[in-house]
């Protein structure tokens, strides 16, 4: 199952960047194609649909809280970057590595300072040095909750709503689930989806942090994102209703095929 869900995402998120592209002002473009164009090793597979659902996320949040587009939409598009500099084995996120999440996250800011300071249509007049320095510094902390460090600034809390409106996207829930069955951690879609639940809906994050010491389990930020959030619990919710997870490997192909374009016409729907 798992090979049918990489296949079929490979398969879409061209046609999906494509589309999103077309959403982008010059310069974003630009930024997008300068992440298509680095390779990322096998375990990352995933990548080009993450930065597709990343930026999309991101665009629509700038969209409708009126957010600072210019640092924002960099930073989502450039963040994950990082990672084509690490050597990754085997499929799947390993989230408990602590390593290379500032491994790429070091990685990835000197690489988006390097590709910012190139690019032609970033005026430095408009978007100036400071502005850079802001983009790179989201991107050299914006996996600090998995490290047990904490955001400093708005805009690095944003960031975070946009990375996780990734976690619980069809791919990626369905990848994660599928891995840790492998590993024997869970056996249940259900109880998956319930743990997935709790990481998400915490009462405070005072509380959650004081009481965990983790950052990992911050809630949303934004209203949007926290709406965007719980429609892909109820999407999640009602696939595993529809029996996903035990359908025979041909149907769940086609399935998840339809599903991730019913995806990204919602998300796609939500930039206007
Ligand atoms: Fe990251
Ligand atoms: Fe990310």
């Amino acid at each position: 199952m798992l090979e049918s869900l990489i296949a079929v995402t490979d398969f879409l998120t061209p046609a999906f960047s494509e589309r999103l592209k077309s959403r982008l002002n010059d310069k974003e473009k630009l930024l997008y194609e300068a992440v298509e164009g680095v390779t990322f090793a096998e375990g990352n597979w995933y990548r080009p649909h993450h930065n597709f659902i990343v930026t999309a996320s991101m665009l629509s949040l700038c969209f409708w809280e009126g957010l600072d587009r210019n640092v924002l939409m960099p930073a989502a598009i450039l963040h994950d970057i990082g990672y084509s500099a690490l050597k990754i084995s085997k499929y799947g996120a390993d989230w408990n590595s602590r390593d290379k999440r500032i491994a790429h996250m070091e990685a990835g800011a000197v690489m988006a300072a390097d590709i910012l300071k190139g690019t032609a249509s970033m005026p430095a007049e408009v978007d100036g040095v400071e502005r850079v320095e802001e983009i790179v510094e989201i991107i050299r902390t914006h996996d600090n909750c998995y490290i047990g460090e904490p955001y400093e600034t708005d805009n690095q809390l944003y960031h975070r709503d946009a990375d996780r409106l990734y976690v619980m996207s069809f791919s990626s829930f369905y990848k994660d689930f599928l891995n840790y069955l492998d590993t024997g951690k869970i056996t249940s879609v259900e109880d998956y989806l319930l743990g997935r639940g709790l990481s998400f809906y915490n009462e405070s994050k005072e509380e959650v942090v004081e009481e965990s010491g983790n950052y990992k389990y911050i809630p949303f930020t934004l209203m949007t994102a926290k709406r965007l959030g719980d429609e892909q619990f109820r999407q999640r919710t009602e696939e595993i209703n529809q029996g996903v997870i035990d359908m025979h490997p041909e149907h769940f192909a086609k399935y998840s095929k339809d599903r991730l374009l019913l995806e990204a016409d919602w998300i796609l729907s939500e930039l206007s």
